[in-house]
């Protein structure tokens, strides 16, 4: 086993979010908040992390899946107990436990493996995270000793008007020494105010018996946010947005209006983009440098190169090349490859094709299913017709064909290199290299037919 193991403490029911989702299982920045502290946990180098689930456990087991281990608390008799569940997992673990909360999704993952480093220099048995708040009320309040160590957390509950006056809070994150936790847990009661069994009084009980029980003070209050309200979720989710856009600004992408913009952690931006007001960035996107994203785009999952400009377009899972110019009123759909300097506008829907380097799409049309090839111009209003009903066809348009206005392409069916379609055609039928594919009725005039329509 490795040094450090985490228990994620994840067993309440969350009663204050009035949801049938588990508490943890609620998205900060597009994320379960369970996922968060698992990566904390992660950083923070615990090979081996345990979930104590309660509420909901095969919901969260199905979440955790291989990522941790899962224990089930089925009552929640306190905190205490809750750690007590994972004796008989960790029963042969001699090392460090690091406990955690699953509704602190702010934590941070260097800040914990510090807290660690500093458990390990203290040579304590357990190291609870302190802060320093003006406002305690709710927290447990951190008693030390003469010589600075920690004797005893006190719950507020529990607490006289003298120990409420203490301004250093217990921050629910400890690091304990195994075997001596379980020994300790073992040893505490639940006769207090709220009939639980603490985790707070096996810091008491090591205390007692002689261990030493020192106290880390962290600066960053935000990282401690629990959160048991869809006010506190909302609250989480600004701190968690404006820590990535300003990280992406440090790195010298221009946020316009931070807030208006919703960028998600995983998402990767080069230098000298600028992202412009009402703009969604998710999941895996990436942005390459000195590109322009918005306003209004929304984009999940896709890959857009350098010196590319977006307004008012909606991508998921597609690859934008350099120097293309999409927009406004696009919409990007699965398995589209945009190649650079492609232009795309005013009311274009592009899904599952290819649209070679430099070709324009500029007005009303819908291109599915499509391979299309470098210098293409679809003129406005086309359509390529994918589907009898049945099955899906595709299109294939060679380099330099021009498609006139208001085509139909009925796939399967090929436009040969250099090809013109007359306006308003119906293809069927492919149009060789070189040839004009005319495919509409023959227009006949008949003469002087609008005065004699006047006639009375
Ligand atoms: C706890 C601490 C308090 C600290 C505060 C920090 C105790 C007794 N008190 O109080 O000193 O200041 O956290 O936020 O530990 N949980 C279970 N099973 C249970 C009970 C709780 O898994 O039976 C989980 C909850 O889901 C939650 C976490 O443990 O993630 C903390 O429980 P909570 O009831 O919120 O503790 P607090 O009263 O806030
Ligand atoms: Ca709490």
């Amino acid at each position: 086993m490795s040094d450090l193991v985490a228990v994620i403490l994840a067993a309440g029911k969350g009663t204050r979010m009035r949801s049938s989702l588990p508490k943890v299982l609620h998205k900060v920045a597009g994320k379960p908040m369970l996922d968060h502290v698992l990566q904390a946990a992660e950083t923070a180098g615990a090979d081996k992390k345990v979930v104590v689930a309660g509420f909901a456990s095969e919901q969260v087991a199905a979440f955790v899946g291989r990522r941790a281990d899962i224990v089930v608390q089925a009552e929640q008799l306190g905190t205490g107990h809750a750690v007590l569940q994972t004796a008989s997992l960790l029963r042969d673990y001699h090392g460090t436990v690091m406990i955690i909360c699953g509704d602190t999704p702010l934590l941070d993952g260097e800040e914990l493996k510090a807290f660690y480093r500093k458990h390990l220099a203290a040579k304590a048995a357990a190291t609870v995270l302190t802060a320093v708040v003006s406002e305690p009320a709710g927290y447990g309040r951190v008693l030390r000793n003469a010589a600075g160590n920690v004797t005893a957390i006190v719950e507020e509950k529990d607490a006289t008007d003298e120990e409420k006056a203490i301004c250093e809070i217990n921050t629910g994150i400890y690091c304990i020494e195994s075997p001596l936790l379980f020994e300790a847990l073992s040893s505490i009661t639940c006769s207090n105010a709220q009939g639980e069994y603490y985790l707070t009084d096996v810091l008491a009980s090591l205390d007692r018996m002689g261990q030493k029980v020192a106290g880390v003070t962290t600066g960053d209050t935000d990282m401690i946010l629990g959160i048991n309200s869809r006010r506190q979720l909302a609250e989480a989710e600004a701190i968690m947005r404006r820590r990535v856009l300003d990280r992406l600004m440090d790195e010298g992408v221009t946020i316009m209006d931070p807030a208006s913009t919703f960028i998600e952690p995983t998402v990767e931006i080069g230098r000298d983009s600028i992202i412009y007001p009402f703009t969604w960035l998710e999941g895996c996107t990436k942005i390459g440098p000195e590109s322009e994203i918005g306003p209004q785009v929304r984009l999940t999952d896709v890959l857009v190169g350098s010196g590319s400009k977006l307004q008012f377009v909606y991508g998921h899972d597609c690859l934008v090349g350099s120097k293309a110019t999409i927009g406004p009123y696009v919409h990007l759909r699965p398995d589209t490859v945009i190649e650079e300097g492609v232009k795309l506008g005013n009311f274009v829907e592009v899904k599952n094709s290819h649209i070679g380097s430099g070709s324009k799409v500029p007005h009303l049309s819908y291109i599915g299913d499509s391979d299309v090839g470098s210098g293409v111009n679809i003129g406005c209003g086309c359509v390529t017709v994918n589907y009898d009903g049945r099955q899906k066809h595709r299109t294939v348009i060679e380099d330099g064909a021009f498609i006139g206005c208001n085509s139909n392409l009925v796939a399967p069916v090929t436009i040969g290199e250099g090809a013109y379609v007359a306006a308003g055609s119906t293809v069927t039928k492919n149009v060789p290299s070189g040839d004009l594919g005319v495919a509409r009725a023959k227009q006949s005039n008949i003469k002087g037919w609008a005065a004699k329509r006047r006639e009375p």
